[in-house]
């Protein structure tokens, strides 16, 4: 009885299956979002790096590696050269001297952001080449009073294996040549990732 409506409607019941097998087809390759485990991403256990370098910027010559771009009308007759907008290449290196081993670049923008004091907006990357580093980057997004002994500046994220990163960078001048511009800052840096 059962196998004899089931044979005289396989057509009807094919085409029921059809739909109901491409709709379900069509709610998952649109699906928005999913809950996934943390452990099966291989995000089990947060470490904590501690980054030591040197950032080499050279403001003056035939190969700066920080250009101004931008400024406002108020820049030259403002004491805090509010407005002025520079792009940055700085290399990365191991050691404070400039030939020393180069392990990564500074890219980014940083703006005279301050109108009392001197004190820039900073937005870059950390771009690393040195050993498993090697093209990962952190992102730095903050506050950076040059004049102030040791400036702190939150990493807001980062790529590769720094991949959900968060922490700080600590920067001190190391060495400023007041005749030509030139700089060095050491940082370190604090790290949390997977
Ligand atoms: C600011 O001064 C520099 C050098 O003196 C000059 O080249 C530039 O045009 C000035 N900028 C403005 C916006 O006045
Ligand atoms: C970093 O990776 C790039 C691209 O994979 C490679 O060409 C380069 O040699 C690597 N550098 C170092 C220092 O390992
Ligand atoms: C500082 O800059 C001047 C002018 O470019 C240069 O002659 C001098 O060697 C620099 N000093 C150091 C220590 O790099």
């Amino acid at each position: 009885m059962v196998q004899q409506c089931v044979q005289k409607h396989k057509h009807v019941i094919f085409i029921i299956l059809l739909l109901f097998t491409t709709l379900l087809h069509q709610t998952q390759a649109h699906q928005f979002s999913k809950k996934l485990s943390q452990k099966g991403f291989g995000l089990e256990k947060e470490k904590l790096s501690h980054l030591h370098f040197y950032l080499q910027e050279i403001v003056t010559g035939d190969h700066p590696t920080a250009v101004r771009v931008a400024e406002a009308a108020v820049t030259n007759t403002s004491k805090t050269a509010f407005g002025a907008t520079v792009i940055l290449d700085d290399p990365l290196t191991v050691g404070p001297e400039i030939t020393s081993k180069i392990v990564g670049r500074a890219q980014g923008i940083y703006a005279f952001a301050d109108l009392s004091e001197s004190a820039l907006l900073m937005v870059l990357n950390y771009v690393f080449i040195e050993g498993k580093y090697n093209g990962s980057t952190l992102s730095i997004l903050g506050r950076n009073a040059p004049l102030t002994s040791v400036r702190e500046m939150p990493i807001v994220g980062g790529s590769g294996l720094f991949r959900f990163a968060r922490g700080y960078a600590l920067a001190k001048t190391h060495f400023f040549n007041v005749s030509n511009g030139d700089t060095v800052v050491e940082y370190n840096v604090y790290v949390l990732h997977y």
